[in-house]
């Protein structure tokens, strides 16, 4: 692990510097001891009641009757709870309405939550919850979103961008392709599931514990529910055991029932859903059918894309705007393409409404152009690492994307340039093609696949953050913000900050659970920018605290406020090096005030969606992988035997976590690609509800041979220290592993047929692919293989 140079230059202990060192995850020892306090661990109130949901057994149709007297009856049960009883708001749609919090005399798929009971122990409510007795007419469910498209039922308008005349260029290229791809969904497989605990307070209102990773909108949907005002609703978050999307709106369904039923029977409810049912109930992230038309020239450079994204939506609108808007802002990856037109589409289906997943759409949409990108290397017999680098944005007039922001302080060319030496990209590639010409069965790939990704919630107004911070008399700092902690380190990274600033170990700084009375009208956690906005608006507070303490100290000791420095865990004035917290107990003492908040909001963001240009991100983060597989052609089975990734957090925060990140990103994104595959079937019934049927990756599936380096180089932008967000962007490094697999597939037939593979890229789906180019009867052209 390396260190980047302190920010301050000052010599002092190594403690005292917290920004830019690998400080460990303050939670870390807590994680692996089994210590750290997720919602189903708190203390459970004495007078405690378990909520369990009653699910439809049908995807779609009409409800008669829901008799529920069996449910009331049951050995435990103290209250069920069906949507006439809902004092307040019904529809919990986080965006735009459609998301009824229970089924009232419809339902719209499988497994939807009908009714909630709440008993005294979670078996009884559990078993409770299973005998109603529903009587429904069944209709045929849609599950085809390419049919839903051809219906016209989408759960959102289309949206389209463009720049230029795509339609005229393409006619006018030396060459055209076109393929389809159907890229999977995910199951999110956080380790602790959806859980909420509400505990009435004695004036009406409502105390919840959740795991969310947006405690605002929670607390916002309890007080609808309940028809109280938020201020009456407190909501807290210390940590989830993991988020990555699935708790950005999904989690507040199961705290407003919890409150629900806290509300009709006085007493507190908790509400965790039986993994199983987690699966079964929440969205995921959206599968999409994509297709290009590419226009190029002889050498592989693009000429004209247009491009199409069919994201299946599920029942609701959810978050799924933004999400297809994200695919669209992301279908040209790192590519300039001259006159382009991208069209979005948001299709309706009767599978649980999908949502927000690490990326949020954007991997989705960049699966697109990487696949143009080796499907034109084939077709014109060019290295495809050769054809990236001849299309990335830059070089005059080649930076303007198909929304018309400018790709400005763009590290690819660079970054690219060096990993390719780092990974021996060249020897390796040639080394392939001599193993693959000796090898009849096992065939090797290789592919080097870039990343760009923009930071900025697409939402304007959400791109803002609030934190409080307090000074207490010892010296010890109290740090509030309205950021999540999901495992991220974002607690960690924030509390860097502020003992940065203090110039005090990071030890005297206590992080508290995000709380909406302590920073209210948060953002969710969401879109990488935890640490972009909550760090910049601890920095504000504590910048307001040394104000206040420089301008006290320059009173009392002489000289001006801004000579007054804080160093080494001391303050310097006038001379003097004064403690740290002497001076915090003077300034009490003078009756300075102690607390503050802070605030910030992101510069320089707008987009217009009616026009389809704007400059939604406030900056992008970059990265590249190499990925090296091993395929073994008649069965489909496959390795990967060497991954390397330069990747660009600009001035690292913190390099262990950021590396982290990386890693964890990388491999939840091949999971993704290749193993991870969701099955419903004809009825609309998922499948694969457990471990057992849905493979995520495990340990022993992290590259053997795994390098990770960040490249080093602070961001352009003036973010807080001029880091970058981590979160999502290393995500989609692994599309170099989908497109090694095709580089080992396009093996069997010489380079010149770019194989089609849907995914995820399951053995079986790459053995289909082996074998239908093993079918390709040693073409005199290249074509591209339609998809399965
Ligand atoms: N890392 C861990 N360990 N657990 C998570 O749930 N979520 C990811 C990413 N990294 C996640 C994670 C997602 S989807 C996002 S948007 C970011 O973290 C959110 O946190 P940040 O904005 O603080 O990076
Ligand atoms: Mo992350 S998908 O933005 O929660």
């Amino acid at each position: 692990m390396r260190s980047l140079p302190p920010l301050a230059s000052n010599g002092a202990v190594e403690d005292i510097h917290s920004a830019g060192r690998p400080k460990t995850h303050d939670s870390a020892e807590l994680h692996v001891s089994g210590a750290a306090r997720y919602v189903d661990d708190i203390k459970e109130p004495r007078d405690l009641l378990y909520a369990a949901v009653g699910l439809s057994e049908i995807a779609c149709g009409a409800i008669h009757s829901l008799d529920l007297d069996a449910v009331r009856a049951a050995p435990g049960v103290v209250a069920v709870l069906t949507l006439d009883q809902v004092p307040g708001h019904t529809d919990i749609g986080p965006v735009f309405p459609g998301d009824p919090l229970l089924a009232g005399d419809r339902v719209k798929h499988h497994g939807q939550a009908l009714f909630a009971v709440a008993a005294e122990t979670q078996l009884q409510a559990r078993r409770a919850a299973r005998l109603a007795k529903v009587e429904y007419t069944e209709e045929t469910p849609l599950l085809d979103p390419l049919q839903a498209k051809a219906e016209e039922r989408f759960v959102r308008p289309p949206h389209f961008m463009r720049r230029g005349d795509a339609e005229h260029a393409l006619a006018a290229s030396p060459y055209v392709l076109h393929a389809g791809q159907f890229v999977g969904g995910q199951e999110h497989f956080y380790l602790e599931g959806q859980a909420s605990m509400a505990v009435p307070t004695d004036d009406g209102g409502m105390f919840v514990f959740t795991s969310s990773q947006h405690p605002s909108e929670v607390q916002k949907l309890v007080a609808e529910v309940l028809a109280i005002p938020l201020a009456k609703v407190t909501v807290e978050v210390r940590r989830m055991g993991g988020g990555f999307g699935g708790k950005e709106t999904q989690a507040a369904p199961w705290a407003c029932l919890a409150a629900l039923l806290a509300r009709q029977t006085g007493r507190a409810v908790k509400l965790r859903l039986p993994r199983a049912d987690d699966m079964r109930l929440t969205g995921k992230r959206h599968p999409f059918h994509n297709q290009y038309q590419v226009g190029f020239d002889a050498e592989g450079r693009l000429l004209a894309a247009q491009l199409e994204v069919v994201g299946d939506c599920g029942h609701s609108p959810d978050l799924s705007d933004a999400i297809v808007d994200r695919a669209m802002f992301h279908a040209d990856n790192a590519y300039f393409i001259p006159a382009v037109s991208i069209a979005g589409y948001r299709s309706f289906t009767n599978i649980v409404s999908h949502t927000a997943f690490r990326g949020f759409g954007g991997p989705q949409g960049m699966m697109l152009i990487e696949r143009a990108m080796d499907d034109i290397a084939r077709a014109v017999g060019q290295d495809p690492l050769d054809v990236r680098k001849l299309n990335l944005y830059g070089g005059s007039g080649r930076d303007l994307t198909p929304y018309h922001q400018r790709v400005e302080h763009n590290l690819l060319g660079e970054l690219i340039e060096r990993l390719e030496v780092s990974s021996d990209y060249r020897v390796r590639r040639a080394a392939i093609g001599q193993f693959n010409a000796a090898s009849p069965v096992l065939k090797r790939g290789l592919a080097l696949t870039p990343v760009k990704f923009g930071i900025s919630f697409t939402a304007q107004h959400l791109n803002q953050a609030g934190a409080l911070v307090h000074l207490y008399t010892d010296g010890s700092i109290q740090l509030n913000h309205g950021g999540t902690e999901m495992g991220q380190g974002l607690n960690t990274k924030v509390a860097q900050i502020v003992a940065e600033e203090f110039q005090v170990p990071l030890a005297r700084v206590s992080i508290t659970a995000t709380r909406t009375d302590k920073v209210p009208n948060t953002s969710p956690t969401a879109a990488s920018s935890g640490t972009d906005l909550n760090g910049m608006a601890a920095r504000d507070a504590a910048r307001t605290l040394k104000r206040r303490l420089a301008e006290f100290l320059a009173a009392r000791e002489g000289g001006t406020p801004q000579e007054v420095r804080f160093e080494h865990g001391q303050v310097r004035v006038a001379g003097k090096a004064l403690d740290f917290a002497e001076v915090v107990q003077a300034a009490y003492f003078a009756r300075v005030q102690l607390s503050a908040t802070g605030f910030y909001r992101t510069p320089k963001i707008h987009y217009d969606r009616e026009t389809g240009q704007g400059h939604p991100f406030f900056y992008f983060a970059y990265g590249a992988a190499v990925s090296e597989v091993e395929v073994d052609t008649l069965t489909g089975e496959y390795r990967l035997l060497r991954v390397d990734i330069l990747h660009d957090v600009g001035r690292s925060l913190n390099p262990a976590i950021d590396i982290g990140q990386i890693e964890g990103g990388f491999v939840q994104g091949m999971g993704w690609l290749t193993t991870e595959e969701l099955k419903w079937d004809a009825k609309g019934r998922l499948l694969t509800t457990g471990p057992a049927t849905y493979k995520i990756p495990a340990a022993s599936d992290v590259p053997e041979d795994f390098r990770v380096a960040l490249f080093d180089r602070p961001n352009e932008e003036d973010s807080v220290y001029l880091s970058k967000a981590v979160g999502e962007p290393p995500f989609m490094l692994a599309i170099s592993v989908w497109s090694a697999l095709r580089d080992a597939i396009a093996s069997l037939a010489d380079y010149r047929v770019s194989p089609a593979l849907d995914t995820p890229a399951t053995p079986e789906r790459v053995l289909w692919a082996c074998e239908a180019l093993r079918a390709v009867d040693k073409p005199k052209t290249v074509a591209v293989e339609e998809p399965v």
